[in-house]
């Protein structure tokens, strides 16, 4: 399967590219960055440590997905609107493991009648079967405070995390609550109790955390915690290289880590 990555320069991207060399039914077609990325023209396997792999970096997301089956975005948000337009007008499906995108809901939307999308905030496996167990948990334990604590490296820029609000999200439904209206992901602004069905969300940045989440479900008298904790950036590069053999040659559609978890024969 060809793939082309984009962000191939990021932290994501170079763990992204090692799975990549290391999975013998991928090849590696096209790596992309911001068009004023020091890297531009360099080869990608050089600049992530791995040995030349004969692919320049490039900042034109169509050129550089132009001979790929499946496009892996990991870069930034700002990147993404033209990402996604490159997608569209070469029909190639995407992995898009970008978080922190706002307002792209509607064009996400468009773009799906036409090829397969694969949104993921969070592209562990472990993570797919966390939201699972959180689904069970928030409907199984009606009355039980539901809060959840993120933390990751000093260098991301969104909070809450993508995956934090997400669980949220799923946690919410799960109960029949509005889930935008349910986050609380500031307390400081109003005193008072916590707020029935309201669902808090904590950030910590610090040092170079890879990835963590618990979701507690606290009661009067016990409370369950399920926790993940990814500790190398591999977790999400292989699960986002399974997401993408699932994406491939799949009919249009906007599709979810769980979609690739119920089908998975990995
Ligand atoms: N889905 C998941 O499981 C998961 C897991 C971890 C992280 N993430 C998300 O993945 C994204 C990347 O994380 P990271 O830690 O790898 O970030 P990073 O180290 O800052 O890398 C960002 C990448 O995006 C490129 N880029 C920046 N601006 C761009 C633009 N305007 N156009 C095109 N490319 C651009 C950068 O290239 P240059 O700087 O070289 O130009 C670099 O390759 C973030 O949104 C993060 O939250 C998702």
């Amino acid at each position: 399967l060809r793939i082309a990555i984009l962000g191939a320069t990021g932290r994501m991207g170079k763990s992204l590219l090692r799975a990549v060399v290391e999975a013998e039914d991928l090849e590696l077609v096209g790596a992309g960055a911001s068009r004023s990325s020091a890297a531009l023209g360099k080869d990608a396997g050089e600049h992530a440590g791995l040995g030349a792999l004969g692919v320049p970096i490039g900042g034109d997301p169509a050129m550089v997905m132009a001979g790929a089956e499946v496009a892996i975005d990991f870069s930034l948000p700002t990147a993404t609107p033209a990402n996604l337009a490159a997608c569209r007008a070469l029909r190639r499906p995407l992995v898009l493991g970008t978080t922190g995108v706002i307002g792209l809901e509607a064009e996400l939307g468009v773009a799906a009648k036409e090829l397969p999308i694969l949104v993921a905030p969070n592209t562990s496996l472990a993570v797919a079967l966390l939201a699972r167990f959180v689904k069970e948990a928030a409907a199984g334990l009606q009355g039980y405070d539901v809060e959840i604590l993120e933390a990751h490296h000093r260098g991301k820029i969104d909070a809450p995390s993508g995956t934090a609000l997400v669980l949220a999200r799923i946690a919410a439904l799960a109960r029949g609550l509005d889930a935008e209206g349910a986050v609380r992901a500031d307390r400081t602004t109003r005193r008072g109790p916590r707020e029935p069905g309201s669902i808090g969300i904590q950030s910590l940045r610090a040092g170079s955390i890879v990835g963590e989440h618990s979701v507690l479900f606290a009661g009067e008298h016990e409370r369950l915690e399920l926790v993940h904790r990814a500790f190398d950036r591999m977790a999400f590069a292989r699960g986002a290289l399974v997401a993408a053999r699932w994406l491939a040659g799949r009919a249009p559609g906007l599709y979810v880590m769980d979609d690739v978890l119920g089908k998975s024969r990995r």
